[in-house]
């Protein structure tokens, strides 16, 4: 029997947006499976917790033709070790823009230093969604600007009311 390409796909994802969805798809047509790996990273402070997350990833993905082909999950320590405990072949990032290499490329490389196993592998991002990260996202609607369009309309809504949170 055929083994399964699998690629855990790992961030933040504080929170998720139509460019990380953009790269699921296209990374759908290279593996049989994805898992979706969020990082709990208690040292970044995200806005959303860890729970809030995995659940608008989950709210995004609730029409996904393909669902099974795909896991969300989250993870503690270091990524090789979940990695390696999944059995996935790689680990796969969207690189934007050459601001995001230098980390990227220290990310990879210490990464291939702790286990040499799974390859690395960066998708561009598509030109759509280029300038937008999770960051600039929160930050366009902490101002009250709109991000329709830019996010799935769960994190629309989920970042809306946080930002009310916050400001009552
Ligand atoms: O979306 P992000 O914040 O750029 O994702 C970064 C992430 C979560 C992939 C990275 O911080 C990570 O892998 N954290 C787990 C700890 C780890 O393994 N660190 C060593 C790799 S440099």
């Amino acid at each position: 029997m055929k083994e399964e390409r699998v690629t855990v796909y790992a961030g933040s994802f504080d929170p998720i947006t139509n460019g990380h969805l953009d790269l699921l798809e296209r990374a759908l047509k290279m593996f049989d499976n994805i898992i979706i790996a969020v990082a709990e990273n208690p040292a970044k402070e995200p806005l959303f917790t860890l729970e809030e997350r995995l659940e608008l990833i989950r709210a995004s993905l609730s029409n996904h033709p393909e669902p099974h082909r795909i896991k969300v999950d989250s993870f503690k320590g270091l990524l090789v070790d979940y990695v390696e405990k999944c059995g996935a072949m790689a680990i796969l990032r969207g690189l934007r823009a050459v601001s995001d290499f230098e980390y990227e490329f220290q990310m990879a490389l210490m990464n291939r230093k702790l286990n040499r196993r799974p390859e690395t592998l960066y998708l561009m991002t598509g030109a759509r969604w280029i300038y937008i990260s999770s960051r600039i996202i929160k930050e366009v609607v902490q101002a009250g600007g709109s991000v329709t369009g830019l996010v799935p309309e769960a994190v629309e809504k989920k970042l809306r009311e946080k930002m009310l949170d916050k400001i009552n």
